[in-house]
């Protein structure tokens, strides 16, 4: 119980935070956003970055504007994700999808604005004096994971591929840019901001390219049992690619090495570890009853 409650305490801090930072009007553009973000998901990225920070004694309020970022930047990717031009979704989270529910140009502007909010969270984020490298060091890991060769770039893949002429390689950075390096970036600037010394740090980055990796593979798993139906049927898919027994072979596997990952550090890590076997078993969920 006691990890349970620790990463429940850590869910609440970001719950907290991004209410705040989503409380600043109430105009139209506002709600659409609290809408896309409140109540939210799991706050897996999040609940990683602060149990990273935390093995490597980073302080939680140095911790949580990037966090918070993080989960800005997760939701816009799902706002804009499920646009019609994307794949054209009608339900998110239980509820109907941004664009079902304002319109696409509403939907459109609240991701950007969701988006544009991370980076302002993280540039005003308060660090000590002889810390300002590492907030740079952190921002630029975010930016990256983000952007061309991260998310975006990912995005691109998982648009212009064609699921026929797939390879493993490329369904690999298909999959590790989409989704994987959101993932990775969130464990790493935990070790940015606590400092972690080389071969600790080489350790979660390891841990964390596995987890971004396996994360995918476990989603593309149960959207292929909830038969989920998308407007766009021609995307690549790890199970239709490899079929599920396969895939859920390699999601065993990329957990197992995540875990292994982190022989190095001390027993400390047993959040890390917590979070990589949600990954197998769909009953661990943080803060669920
Ligand atoms: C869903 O992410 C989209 C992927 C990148 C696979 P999550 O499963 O983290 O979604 P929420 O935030 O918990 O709803
Ligand atoms: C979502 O991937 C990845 C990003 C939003 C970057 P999917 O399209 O596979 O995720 P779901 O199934 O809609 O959540
Ligand atoms: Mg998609
Ligand atoms: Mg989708």
């Amino acid at each position: 119980m006691r990890v349970e409650n620790s990463l429940a305490a850590k869910k609440h801090l970001i719950e907290t935070e991004l209410e705040h930072v989503l409380s600043r009007d109430d105009s139209p553009l506002f709600r659409v956003m609290r809408y896309a973000v409140l109540p939210g998901g799991k706050r897996f990225r999040p609940l990683l970055l602060l149990s990273s920070g935390a093995y490597f004694k980073a302080a939680p309020r140095h911790l949580v504007p990037f966090a918070c970022a993080i989960e800005l930047i997760h939701n816009y990717s799902l706002v804009h994700d499920d646009l019609p031009s994307m794949d054209n979704d009608d339900i998110r989270r239980g509820k109907p999808t941004c664009h079902r529910a304002f319109g696409e140009d509403l939907a459109i502007l609240a991701g950007d604005g969701l988006l544009t909010l991370a980076f302002e969270v993280m540039a005003g984020a308060a660090v000590p004096a002889d810390a300002l490298g590492r907030k740079q060091e952190a921002i630029q890991t975010i930016s990256r994971s983000a952007g061309v060769d991260g998310l975006i770039g990912g995005q691109v893949l998982d648009i212009t591929l064609k699921p026929k002429r797939l390879t493993r390689p490329k369904i690999d950075e298909l999959i590790r840019k989409k989704t994987g390096a959101l993932i990775s970036a969130s464990i790493e600037v935990g070790a940015i901001i606590g400092r972690a010394r080389p071969a600790e740090r080489c350790a979660v980055l390891d841990y964390g390219k596995n987890i971004g990796l396996a994360f995918q593979v476990r989603d593309d798993i149960l959207d292929s049992r909830r038969k989920k139906k998308t407007g766009i049927p021609d995307r690549p898919d790890y199970v239709a690619f490899v079929g599920e027994e396969k895939a859920g072979q390699r999601l065993e596997g990329l957990v197992r090495r995540a875990i292994g990952s982190l022989g190095v550090l001390s027993s400390r890590a047993e959040e890390l570890h917590w979070l990589a076997l949600s990954l197998l078993e769909p009953e661990r969920e943080v803060g669920r009853a």
